[in-house]
């Protein structure tokens, strides 16, 4: 464990519960005013705001490592190596995935749909396969699958969802069909917070012998997660929404999947051998990435989750729950809001819609007390036309937030109506 991190979990205290004022004083960013207010930010599904562990880690990279990884045989390489390594092995653990070759680096969660799509399924889609998707998904985990599925011929087939947000899992049987080749499917939603039994639709899909793709852009920020004990087949997230850097995310497939698939793209790193006749390709993860990567970012990445595990997501996970249970009753009591999605299981984001008043409107205001959500359809179209709204205002809470800060939102939200009054 790194120097930061130890100290982290010196000030909360193994078994403690969060103490979120000195999490808080981990963020730098935090502690500025906005419009002359503090800055109260709950637009953490877009993106998170970054621990002093993660700044200080890219400053030390570009300070005293930087150089190109895996090619140089100088000191400032093998170390710049050793260091986007180390990275992939802490990624390793904190996923819970068996080996680091299994751990691609990627820009994103988008990036490693879109590898998956192209590397793994297009080959094996014939016209009149089937993805199966639900209508909880970000575009990100809609569009790569539709052009696929134009470029094959297969189709796209959606598990529905009920009034609360939540995946109707009695009909995943029905949809499983004998022509499914894969299931993509989101372990948090972005836009409702919906957690899905992923391990339950995993064992379902595994039952007819379908692999399962887990989009975890919203899950690991919040809940601990075990891609072993979950059995999926991959998992994708991004490290700006786990505390890390924009511009690097993760790719988990398991070992022989990744071993069966084609580069996504060509060029350097992810060759062993090149003739003009032929290339042979190198191991993997290598072969997936093609090119210099985000060295920085992999550490920075590295870092985030040190933070992370050293605060302790089941620690993290309680302290978000009180605060969206509180949130949620808080923000129900604002005459005129009406919140959208009450699954059973949600983590950490409140949806909701105020009668009469566009949701841009109400981030535009509320945006004068300092106070920073996200307002629109959050990249969930379908999901919207299926709840019957266009857009929706949304808060969402990390680990450094607070009930003082769901105040200041309801407090805000009553100007919203004043302005409308
Ligand atoms: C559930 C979900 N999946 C995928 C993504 C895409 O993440 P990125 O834009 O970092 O690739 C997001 C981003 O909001 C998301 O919330």
């Amino acid at each position: 464990m790194r120097g930061s991190s130890a100290a982290v979990l010196r000030a909360v205290g193994p078994g403690a519960a969060l103490d979120v004022e000195r999490v808080r004083r981990d963020f730098p960013i935090l502690r500025q005013h906005v419009r002359g207010k503090p800055l109260v930010y709950l637009d953490n599904a877009a993106t998170t705001q970054k621990p002093q562990a993660v700044i200080d880690a890219l400053v030390r990279f570009y300070t005293t490592e930087n150089a190109n990884v895996h090619r140089g045989v100088h000191q400032l390489s093998e170390r710049a190596t050793a260091s986007f390594e180390r990275a992939r092995s802490t990624v390793q653990r904190f996923l819970g995935a068996g080996e680091p070759s299994e751990i691609v680096f990627v820009r994103g969660a988008t990036e490693g749909i879109n590898l998956v799509a192209q590397s793994f399924a297009r080959l094996r889609l014939a016209p009149g396969d089937e993805v199966l998707i639900s209508t909880l998904e970000h575009h990100s985990n809609i569009v790569p699958w539709q052009m696929v599925c134009q470029q094959t011929g297969a189709r796209l087939k959606v598990i529905p969802v009920n009034d609360r947000g939540e995946l109707v899992v009695e009909e995943l049987d029905s949809l499983l069909g004998n022509r499914t080749r894969l299931v993509s499917i989101v372990h948090v939603s972005n836009a409702l917070g919906t957690v899905n039994p992923v391990r339950e639709i995993v064992a379902r899909a595994h039952a007819r012998g379908v692999p399962v793709l887990v989009d975890g852009a919203q899950a690991v920020s919040h809940l601990p997660v075990d891609v072993r004990a979950l059995d999926c087949d991959f998992y994708v997230f991004s490290g700006h929404k786990v505390f890390g850097p924009t511009g690097i995310g993760v790719l988990y497939a398991k070992r022989p999947l990744l071993e069966a698939m084609p580069p996504y793209q060509g060029g350097g790193d992810m060759i062993s051998s090149v003739t003009f006749e032929r290339t042979d390709y190198n191991r993997i993860p290598y072969r997936f990435e093609a090119g210099t990567p985000d060295i920085a970012g992999a550490i920075g990445l590295a870092a985030a989750l040190d933070y992370v595990t050293a605060v302790g997501l089941d620690r993290i996970h309680a302290h978000e729950r009180n605060l969206l249970d509180y949130a949620t009753s808080r923000l129900a009591s604002v005459p005129g809001v009406r919140l959208v999605g009450a699954a059973a299981e949600r983590a950490a984001i409140v949806s909701f819609v105020m009668d009469g008043i566009h949701p841009h409107d109400i981030g535009t205001i509320v945006d004068r007390d300092g106070v920073a959500i996200r307002t629109g359809h959050h990249c969930c179209q379908p999901l919207m036309h299926r709840l019957g709204v266009d857009a929706t205002a949304r808060a969402s809470f990390a680990v450094y937030n607070t009930a003082a800060e769901v105040d200041a939102l309801a407090a805000a939200l009553e100007h919203v109506r004043e302005v409308f009054a």
